[in-house]
């Protein structure tokens, strides 16, 4: 097995929120692990900044303690983090407030990659982006990396991009879909544009329709209170459901490079039609013995946010014209799992007779867990008695078709890479701010339609694939979900 992890070039990388949630789970292991693999060089440095009293040895304790919970098993021998955390420091810097601004400056060198990660809730934002530049910290080859949500709506997001524009220009700044740093994702892009198998069949004559399901086993945890602002919605579908559409559905880009992607997505988002209310199916999961139903998790006994949502939508253009794509999202389902369907038609005349049965074939790219493609083929089921059919997948699971060639545990996390691409000057993989307004541009008006009828979300069983009229919305059109397995 040969490595392939190339470093990348000295950086100082500030997380502003560096104590925080995200901070601990993800961010901090994450580089933890690209340490291990070699490709956070020795002379990068990652400076926490937040309002917590901390120094530097204090700032490393709660890494090494946010690697033990947060980290992988196989990651914690202590040599390794101890080698780690001395690339790390700290600074106390007030957000709102001109504390801790100088020594920031003084901590960062001149001639190393700098990047500024906002970590921390939008509405600081501003005051973050106007202070690294009123202190002469940030500069224009410096980047800026941005969490979800990006906006509740449309305005708020056009206020949001319009606040970094004053300080950033587009080319610095990295809006975070961690979707798209999943390994699948950009397979999917691998997949469809550097095999000429699938691309002549992938358009409304060849394609049936399309299934993208996220399910999760999690509820909404701690997070009632934001969950309760944002559901489903906002939560999944305006972000993560729409890019792994967009990736399905665009054109083929003219070369892999940032803008050329990001303009290919953007007019799909632009391509999508309103969706019909009678094609939309919300619901919240009840409670489940001693657990908690969603409106108790929010604190909410009337909430009529939803936890799970299912519904059609197109693509108006050539390619898409009378494909549906079906989105599904939901907590408390059966299982976690994350899986694009693509459905062909069925073989335009029978020859083996009705007897024969209904095939067609799937391919069907599994995001997680158990990342992977399946191609279900038509064949003859063996043995006597004549032409009988059968559907089996040609199995393309990564862990075992690629076995010999990768080691399945050293392939990146979705951070992982997206901050090594940011590291690397590479925006392919982030959104863009025209990108983020026409998805919220889509939503928007969905969300203000349930919201003046007085939808109320249908209740479903923890464990189950979601209410039933989610079934119905595919029923009512001949089709069905995949399973959630
Ligand atoms: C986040 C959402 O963006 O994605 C969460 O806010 C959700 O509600 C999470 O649980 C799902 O991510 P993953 O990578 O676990 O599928």
């Amino acid at each position: 097995m040969v490595s392939r992890v190339i470093p990348v070039e000295a950086f100082d990388l500030v997380i502003f929120g560096g104590t925080g949630d995200l901070a601990r789970r993800k961010i901090l292991p994450g580089l933890h692990r690209r340490f291990l693999a070699g490709q956070m060089p020795a002379n990068a440095r990652v400076i926490g900044a937040a309002r917590a009293e901390l120094d530097d040895e204090s700032y490393r304790e709660m890494v090494r303690g946010a690697i033990a919970e947060f980290g992988d098993p196989q990651d914690q021998d202590a040599d390794g983090i101890a080698r780690f955390v001395a690339q790390l420091h700290y600074v106390r810097v007030d957000a709102r407030g001109d504390t801790g601004w100088k020594q920031l400056g003084r901590r960062l060198r001149k001639d190393v990659i700098r990047a500024f990660y906002f970590s921390v809730g939008p509405g600081l934002f501003e005051d973050l982006a106007a202070r690294l530049h009123s202190f002469g910290i940030a500069d224009a080859a410096s980047r800026l990396v941005v969490e979800k949500p990006f906006g509740h709506d449309l305005p708020s997001a056009r206020a949001l991009n319009e606040v970094l524009a004053r300080h950033f220009r587009e080319n610095q700044i990295y809006r975070i879909d961690h979707y798209l740093g999943k390994e699948t994702v950009q397979n999917l892009m691998a997949v469809r544009f550097a095999n000429i198998l699938f691309e002549p069949l992938w358009n409304a004559q060849y394609v049936d329709h399309i299934q993208i399901t996220v399910a999760e086993t999690v509820g909404v945890g701690g997070r009632g209170a934001y969950y309760d602002r944002s559901g489903a919605m906002r939560d999944m579908v305006q972000n993560h459901l729409m890019q792994l559409l967009c990736l399905i559905a665009m054109e083929p880009p003219s070369r892999f490079d940032p803008d050329a992607v990001r303009d290919e997505k953007l007019k799909v988002i632009r391509a999508l039609e309103p969706v019909d209310p009678h094609h939309i199916v919300r619901g919240q999961y009840e409670a489940d013995g001693d657990a908690p139903s969603f409106r108790e998790d929010v604190g909410d006994p009337r909430s009529l946010t939803e936890s799970f949502i299912a519904l059609r939508c197109h693509v108006s253009n050539w390619r898409w014209a009378g494909t549906p794509f079906y989105l599904r999202t939901g907590k408390k389902l059966r299982r976690r799992c994350s899986e694009i369907a693509v459905v062909f038609k069925d073989a335009p005349h029978a020859i083996f007779g009705q007897e024969a049965g209904r095939h067609c074939n799937i391919l069907s790219i599994k995001l997680q867990p158990d990342e992977g493609m399946t191609l279900d083929v038509t064949i003859k089921e063996p043995g006597p008695g004549g032409m009988r059919l059968i559907d089996v997948p040609l199995d393309m699971t990564f862990a075992e078709a690629l076995a010999k060639e990768i080691d399945i545990d050293d392939v990146p996390d979705a951070y992982e890479r997206l901050i090594m691409d940011v590291m690397r000057g590479n925006q392919t993989l982030f959104m863009r701010g025209d990108e983020v307004e026409a998805a919220w541009a889509w939503t928007d008006p969905i969300i203000a339609g349930w919201e003046s009828r007085g939808d109320v979300p249908r209740p479903y069983e923890v464990g189950s694939s979601g209410p039933e009229d989610a079934a119905m919305l595919m029923h009512r059109d001949g089709r069905r979900w995949r399973e959630i397995r």
